[in-house]
C-alpha cells in the first residue's frame, strides 16, 4: 500500500471509507473532495465503448456517445489470435481514454456451458484456455492505454435466465477446470484492475457476497490486485458483500449500501479492517486511474472503422466451400437475398449494445467489388417468422437469373440477448425456407450468416458455400466483401461446437434448470470434451474452418520424451502452406491422458498459434507445455495435480482433424496422501509394489510362511485374483478362516500407515 493512501485512509471517517465503496450513479464512483480523492467512470465494453453522455447517465440504459463497435466476443474468439485481440483492447483504450472513461466493463469470459445463453454473443468460448489467452491480450491491450477493465462476469453466469437469483450448482473439480480458469489465467497474467461478479448464486452464495470466490480464490490464490465491482444490481447484502470481498457497489443505491456498511461496522457485524481493505483497493484503482489519465490521444475513427473490418475478416469462418464456389470474381452475374445483406445485425442487445459511427452493409460492399449489376431481393421480413411469399418468389425469380447467389441469414435480435436465452437453435423459419427455395433454382447458393451463438442448417446440403461471421461489427459487411471476393483469406476457426441438435448437447438435460437453481451435471464434459469423447458427431467440430489454401503439417518433435510435473516439456513442428494463394492457419494443440485412473475428457485444447504463410513458405511452429497442460483439479489435496503415466500430444487443425501426435511420459513429484483403513482394497494395496512389499511382508508374520494366495486355496487364478482386488483388508478374517483376526488387521493397517 503506498503512503499516500495509508494517510489517506487514515484521515478518512467510516462514512467516507463506505462512501468510496458505493457508486455515486449509473457509471461513477463518489470523489470525497475533503482529501481530495477523485470519482472514477467506467462504461461497457466489451465490443466497444457504450458510454453515455453525463447528462443522460441517470436514465437506464440510454443512447450512448458514437464509439466503433468491433465484433463482438463469440466472432472475436474465432480469429484465435492473440495480437489482434490485443490490437483491439488498445484501440478500445484510446476511445475510452478520448471519452474520459477509466475503466471500459470487459471482456466477458463465461463459459458457453449450452448454446442458448442469450448472452453467448458477449463470450468467447467453450474452451477456457482459448477464452483466457484471447480476454488477456485484450485486457493487456486496454490497460497499456492507461484504461482499466472488468474482467467479467465472475462467476458461473451461463445463462440469463433467472440470472439475478439462480444458484449454479457446480463440483469443485468442474468449477476449477472450466468455470474459473479462464478468469484465473486473465487474472494472474494480465491484472484487470478490476473484476465484476455475477449475479447468479455459486453453490448456494450470491457471487456478490461468496467469500470462497471473492477472496479466498480472487484474492489470495490468485493475486488479484484491483477490486472487485458488483454486476449492475448483483449486491444481495452489502455488508455481507464487504466482507466477502465485494469492493464497489454499482450503480448508485442511493444510500442503502452505504448505510448498511456504516450501521454494520457500528454494530459490530462488520469489522472496519475489512472495511479498510475495501477502501484500500478502491483508492489504489482509483489513484491509478488518476495517474494513468492521458488526454494527448486523438484516434482516427476511420482508423479504427479499418481495424474493425481487419479483425471481422481475420475471424470470419468458412464452414464449407463446394467446388470452390468461392471467391467469387468479379465479372460473374452476381445476386444477394436477404434482409441482412442491407440491414445487418452486427451486434447484440443488451448493455453492450454501441451507437456505431457508421455501419457498412454488406450488399453496398460487393457492390464495390464487381464490376456487373448486382441484383438484390430481401427475400424475408426480419419483423416475423412468417414465410413472404412474395419476397420469396422475388428472390427466386432473381436466383434463376445469375451465375451465383448470395443469401445473408442469421438471428435477428429478438432471438438472442442479453437478459433471456434462446429456447432453440434454428434461425427464424421464414429464412430457413428462403435459402431451401433459392436454393432449388440455383445450385450455386452461398449462405453468409450473422449470429451471435450456434444455428442449425437444415438446408446444409443444398447449397455450395458457406460463411459465418457471427457478429461481425460495424464493419462486417466490408469484412464479408472481403472475404467472398478473395481480397482476404478467410482464417477463422470455430471457438465452439455447432451441435448437430440441441440434445446433443451436454447440458441440454439441465439447462437452465428448475427455478431458482441450475445443476452444472454434466461436469467437465462441456463442448467438444463431450462431443469427442462421447463420440458424438457435430455438425461443425470445435477449431474447425476452412481456408482458400491448403496447409500441410509434418515433423512433429518433443525435446524429451520424458519430463517430471516440474518440467517443461518444449516442442515443435512444420507447417507449410501448399496453396498458391497467402494464408493463415490456426494449429491446436490438444492434450489427452488415455491411462488416466481419474475421469477426463478425450481430449483438451493446451495450445495453439496462428501463423501466416505465403504460397509455398513452411514454418517451424514451436510450444512449451508446463505442468497445468497435464494437471487435473484434484480435489483431496485441492490443486492441482499431474498423475504419472503416458499422454498423448495431439496436434490438428480442428478437434476432430488430429494431423500429428506424439507420446510423453510424465512423472509425478507429488506423493499423493493417502491413509490406509480397514476398507482399503487388497487390489489397490498390491498394485502399489512399495505397498505390496509391506503388506506381504506383514501378512507372513500372521500367516507363518504362507502368503496371501497360499492361504486362499495356493492358485492365482482369474477368479481369486478379481476377488482379492475387491476385497477390503477387513475382510481377511473371513477369507483367512481366522489365520487373521480383526484385530491383526488393524495392526497391519497401522503399520502401513506408519510404514509407507
Ligand atoms: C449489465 C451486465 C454487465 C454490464 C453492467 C453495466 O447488467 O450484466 O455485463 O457491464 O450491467 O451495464
Amino acid at each position: 500500500m503506498t503512503q499516500k493512501i495509508k494517510d489517506l485512509l487514515k484521515k478518512m471517517t467510516v462514512e467516507e471509507k463506505a462512501e468510496i465503496c458505493s457508486g455515486a450513479s449509473r457509471w461513477r464512483t463518489h470523489s470525497i473532495d475533503r482529501l481530495e480523492i477523485p470519482e472514477i467512470m467506467m462504461a461497457d465494453g466489451p465490443h466497444g465503448l457504450r458510454k453515455e453522455p453525463k447528462e443522460k447517465e441517470s436514465a437506464s440504459m440510454g443512447e450512448s456517445v458514437e464509439a466503433i463497435c468491433f465484433p463482438t466476443a463469440s466472432a472475436l474468439a474465432c480469429s484465435w489470435d492473440r495480437d489482434l485481440m490485443s490490437r483491439m483492447g488498445e484501440a478500445l483504450g484510446e476511445e475510452s481514454q478520448t471519452e474520459d472513461v477509466n475503466i471500459l466493463l470487459g471482456p466477458g469470459v463465461n463459459i458457453k456451458r449450452s448454446p442458448l445463453c442469450g448472452r453467448n454473443f458477449e463470450y468467447f468460448s467453450e474452451d477456457p484456455l482459448l477464452a483466457s489467452e484471447l480476454a488477456a491480450n485484450y485486457v493487456k491491450g486496454v490497460q497499456s492505454m492507461g484504461v482499466g477493465t472488468s474482467l467479467k462476469h465472475f462467476a458461473a453466469n451461463n445463462q440469463e435466465h433467472r440470472r439475478l437469483t439462480v444458484d449454479a450448482q457446480i463440483d469443485e473439480r468442474t468449477l476449477r477446470e472450466i468455470y474459473l480458469s479462464a478468469f484465473e489465467k486473465v487474472v494472474k497474467e494480465a491484472q484487470p484492475w478490476t473484476v465484476m461478479c455475477a449475479y447468479n448464486q455459486v453453490n448456494g452464495t450470491h457471487a456478490s457476497e461468496n467469500k470462497y470466490l471473492l477472496t479466498d480464490v480472487l484474492k489470495e490464490e490468485w493475486g488479484h490486485e484491483g477490486f472487485v465491482v458488483s454486476d449492475w444490481g448483483a449486491v444481495n447484502y452489502r455488508d455481507k458483500g464487504i466482507a466477502a470481498g465485494l469492493e464497489l457497489e454499482m450503480p448508485s443505491s442511493h444510500g442503502d449500501g452505504k448505510k448498511a456498511i456504516v450501521e454494520a461496522v457500528e454494530n459490530g457485524s462488520l469489522s472496519e479492517e475489512s472495511l479498510d481493505r475495501a477502501a484500500e483497493r478502491m483508492l489504489k484503482i482509483i489513484f491509478k486511474a488518476v495517474e494513468n489519465d492521458r488526454d494527448d490521444l486523438n484516434y482516427s475513427k476511420d482508423e479504427h472503422h479499418q481495424l474493425a473490418r481487419e479483425i471481422a475478416a481475420d475471424s470470419m469462418v468458412l464452414l464449407k466451400n463446394e467446388e470452390s464456389i468461392l471467391p467469387l470474381a468479379e465479372d460473374e452475374k452476381l445476386g444477394v437475398v436477404g434482409s441482412f445483406a442491407k440491414k445487418p445485425r452486427f451486434q447484440g442487445g443488451g448493455s453492450s449494445n454501441i451507437n456505431p459511427y457508421q455501419v457498412d452493409n454488406a450488399y453496398a460492399e460487393l457492390e464495390k467489388y464487381t464490376d456487373q449489376k448486382l441484383a438484390y431481393a430481401e427475400g424475408y421480413s426480419l419483423e416475423s417468422d412468417e414465410d413472404d411469399v412474395k419476397l420469396i418468389a422475388k428472390a427466386k425469380e432473381l436466383a434463376e437469373k445469375v451465375d451465383k447467389v448470395i443469401i445473408f441469414a442469421g438471428l435477428p435480435d429478438r432471438y438472442e440477448s442479453e437478459g433471456y436465452d434462446r429456447d432453440t437453435l434454428e434461425i427464424p423459419p421464414n429464412q430457413n425456407r428462403l435459402i431451401e427455395e433459392v436454393a432449388e433454382v440455383n445450385k450455386n447458393a452461398i449462405v453468409v450468416l450473422s449470429n451471435g451463438s450456434p444455428i442449425t442448417m437444415p438446408w446444409l446440403n443444398n447449397v455450395k458455400g458457406v460463411l459465418e461471421g457471427y457478429l461481425t461489427g460495424q464493419a462486417g459487411g466490408g469484412a464479408a466483401a472481403d472475404i467472398l471476393f478473395g481480397h482476404v483469406n478467410p482464417s477463422g476457426k470455430l471457438a465452439e461446437t455447432f451441435p448437430q441438435k440441441l440434445s446433443d448437447n451436454p447440458s441440454y438435460l439441465f439447462f437452465p434448470g428448475e427455478k431458482d437453481k441450475v445443476e452444472y451435471r454434466e461436469g467437465i464434459f462441456v463442448g467438444y470434451r463431450y462431443y469427442d469423447s462421447k463420440e458424438i458427431e457435430p455438425l461443425f467440430p470445435f477449431g474447425y474452418g476452412l481456408s482458400y489454401t491448403d496447409f500441410e503439417y509434418s515433423d512433429l518433435k518433443i525435446k524429451k520424451n520424458e519430463i517430471t510435473d516440474q518440467e517443461t516439456l518444449n516442442l515443435s513442428l512444420k507447417v507449410k502452406n501448399t496453396g498458391d494463394i497467402y494464408g493463415k492457419e490456426i494449429i491446436q494443440l490438444y492434450v489427452s491422458d488415455p491411462e488416466s485412473t481419474v475421469i477426463k475428457p478425450e481430449k483438451e485444447l493446451k495450445e495453439f498459434a496462428k501463423v501466416e504463410l505465403e504460397p509455398g513458405q513452411e514454418k517451424i511452429v514451436e510450444f512449451e507445455l508446463a505442468k497445468r497442460a497435464f494437471a487435473y483439479y484434484n480435489t483431496e489435496i485441492d490443486d492441482w495435480y499431474v498423475e504419472s503415466g503416458e499422454y498423448d500430444i495431439l496436434v490438428g487443425a480442428s478437434s476432430r482433424d488430429i494431423r500429428l501426435k506424439e507420446t510423453v511420459r510424465v512423472e509425478s513429484t507429488v506423493e499423493l496422501p493417502y491413509e490406509y483403513t480397514i476398507n482399503t482394497n487388497v487390489g489397490d494395496i498390491l498394485a502399489d509394489p512399495e505397498a505390496e512389499e509391506v503388506f506381504n511382508e506383514l501378512l507372513s508374520e500372521y500367516l507363518e510362511g504362507t502368503d496371501l494366495f497360499e492361504m486362499l486355496g495356493g492358485r492365482k487364478s482369474e477368479m481369486m485374483e478379481a476377488m482379492l482386488k475387491y476385497m477390503p483388508l477387513r475382510a481377511l478374517v473371513m477369507f483367512s478362516e481366522g489365520a487373521v483376526n480383526r484385530k491383526q488387521v488393524e495392526e497391519i493397517v497401522e503399520k502401513l500407515n506408519n510404514n509407507l
